[in-house]
């Protein structure tokens, strides 16, 4: 092999070998906005029909009971590890760990600094894991149950489900939370 071929030979492994996982990854991050439009699909109408159905009163059981099933359900069938999580959390299970901290930060200094949070999203490769993040801004009817305002008896009762709320006093277009996804990189 003459010195030109052996270097092209190799250019060209070379390549395979970045290209390769940067396919995988970029399948991984389409699965993983997949589920995270679902849970917000799948959440977004049960919130909404509740508020109307019962008021917010009742949506906040329903919240209560409907978002943790979601996210069970969707990681019982996609494989994937799903959860939501806020730097500011109503459950206490939303409470993020390092690396969706400093994602977090990132979003709140993005939607600082002028960034639409709507599709904001934020994904990595963290030790032998895929992470995916996707923002969830704070719309108009948020602020019923995450607002600066909330009614005493809603306050009372969003206190009782959870004595230590941390997700009030946002304002809209402000970043709530995200959904969480996680996935070991070989599958
Ligand atoms: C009727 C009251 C109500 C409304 C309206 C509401 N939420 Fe919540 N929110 C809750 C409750 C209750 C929880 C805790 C649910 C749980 O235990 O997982 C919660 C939790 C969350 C979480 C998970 C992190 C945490 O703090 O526990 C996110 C993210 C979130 N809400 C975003 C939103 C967004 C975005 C909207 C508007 C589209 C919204 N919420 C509207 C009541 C509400």
């Amino acid at each position: 092999m003459d010195r030109f071929c052996w270097y092209r030979t190799h250019a060209f492994l070379a390549l395979i070998l970045v290209a390769l996982p940067a396919a995988a990854t970029q399948d991984l991050e389409i699965e993983a906005r997949q589920i995270a439009n679902e849970f917000v699909g799948l959440l977004k109408p049960a919130l909404m029909s509740a508020m109307k159905s019962g008021g917010p009163e009742h949506a906040v059981s329903v919240c209560a009971k409907t978002a943790p099933a979601i996210a069970g359900s969707l990681s019982a069938r996609t494989g994937w590890q799903v959860k939501r999580v806020s730097l500011k959390a109503r459950n206490p299970g939303a409470a993020p760990d390092e690396f969706e901290r400093g994602v977090l930060k990132e979003f709140d200094q993005q939607t600082a600094s002028g960034i639409d949070p709507t599709g904001l999203h934020f994904s990595a490769i963290d030790g032998n894991r895929f992470r995916y993040l996707q923002a969830q801004p704070v719309q108009g009817v948020c602020l019923t149950c995450h607002g600066p305002d909330i009614a005493e008896d809603l306050s009372t009762l969003i206190r009782s489900f959870y004595p230590d709320d941390l997700a009030t006093g946002y304002q809209a277009g402000e970043v709530r939370g995200a959904i969480s996804l996680t996935s070991p990189l070989n599958r």
